[in-house]
């Protein structure tokens, strides 16, 4: 089947190709950027004698030309105006941006007005171990942002046990991939190095897909206090999550509860001690350690931003949409040492 990515000079777009290139079924027949008229190779040194494309100035009409799937690996807002021309068109869609993963009065309240309302409805959320029968059937996937895809693994399976009058704290921090390529003053080598510090805690776009995603999985209103970090590193993400027991005296294996929820999904790995970020880099793993004090509870993923927060997850989305096996293609071993 031939796929076509859109935002290929970015972070996830780089990605996507990496992985594309050694899919047995998919073929990258189209990608483009902004500008166009460059070659892949040149676009991306490390390509080189790998793919022989040419880059192409994004357009939906010359999407549809070349391929039946495109992986959006576009800024928000920029997504929509893509996406709203491709479905038309009948091209499947796997859109990273958050254009289509929130209820449109949450999009607009924290993102922008919404230039394609008709199709919110109809994107499914892509998180893979919670909407895999909805993935298969749709041709929108809203790929999760990657906060959320490592907060949600690790604490839907809780949320029964939790006491949700008390709010939930999330500390997350972040390699600066997860910014994107464009340079800021946070991101800037002589601010990042050496460094680790929050940004926008308690306003982060995460907070409401994180908080929203709760309500429509578990049905239960949470209260989510999410401060995320940057690390001086170029991926990874380490999630750390503290909830409060609705009893201290709960005689539960929370380990039990992990291995439950996720006995069918090679791509959650338990783990018996506290997660570490290496572990996950290069791979689509998620990777989970749960505690317990008294009426404390402590839970802590590990992800790829770029893979499972992004790329690979969004890759996932494509196999099952398809009609393939999920794990077709997916990186499993991890960028260690
Ligand atoms: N980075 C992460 O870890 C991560 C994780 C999860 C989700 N996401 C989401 O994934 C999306 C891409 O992120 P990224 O980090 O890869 O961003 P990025 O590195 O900034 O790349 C953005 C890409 O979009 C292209 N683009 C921008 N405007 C365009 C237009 N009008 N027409 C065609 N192409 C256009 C850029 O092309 P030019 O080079 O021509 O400007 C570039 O290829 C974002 O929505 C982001 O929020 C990112």
């Amino acid at each position: 089947m031939n796929v076509a990515i859109i935002g290929a000079s970015g972070y996830t777009g780089l990605e996507l190709i990496k992985l594309l290139i050694n899919h047995p079924t998919f073929k990258i027949k189209y990608i483009a950027n902004s500008t166009g008229e460059i070659n892949v190779q040149d676009l991306h040194p490390c390509l080189k004698d790998l793919i022989n494309i040419e880059v192409s100035k994004a357009n939906a009409k010359d999407v549809s030309s070349h391929a039946q799937l495109a992986f959006l690996a576009l800024p928000h807002k920029t997504s929509m105006l893509f996406t709203k021309d491709l479905l038309r068109l009948g091209v499947k869609v796997v859109d990273l941006s958050a254009d289509y993963r929130l209820d449109l009065n949450t999009y607009e309240q924290f993102y922008c007005k919404h230039e394609d309302k008709n199709n919110i409805d109809k994107a499914i959320y892509g998180l893979p171990e919670y909407f895999k029968e909805d993935i298969k059937n749709t041709n929108l996937i809203a790929n999760p942002g990657c906060y959320p895809s490592a907060s949600l693994l690790a604490l839907l399976p809780f949320i029964d046990y939790i006491n949700t009058n008390i709010p939930i704290f999330i500390d997350a921090k972040s390699g600066v991939s997860g910014a994107g390529k464009n340079l800021s003053n946070i991101t800037h080598y002589g601010h990042i190095n050496e460094n680790c510090f929050s940004y926008n805690p308690f306003q982060h776009r995460h907070m409401p897909e994180i908080q929203e995603k709760i309500k429509v999985i578990k049905n239960t209103d949470v209260l989510i206090n999410f401060v995320p970090h940057l690390l001086p590193i170029t991926r990874g993400m380490l999630v750390s999550i503290y909830a409060t027991l609705k009893n201290d005296k709960v005689d539960i294996d929370f380990n039990k509860v992990l291995e439950k929820t996720y006995e069918n999904n090679e791509f959650i790995r338990i783990r018996k001690n506290p997660v570490d970020i290496k572990s996950t880099s290069g791979t689509n793993y998620c990777d989970i350690f749960v505690a317990q004090n008294n009426n404390a509870l402590f839970i802590s993923s590990s992800i790829d931003n770029l893979l499972r927060g992004a790329s690979s997850q969004a890759l996932v989305n494509a196999n099952l949409m398809c009609g393939f096996e999920e794990n077709v293609g997916i990186p499993k071993i991890a960028y260690v040492p």
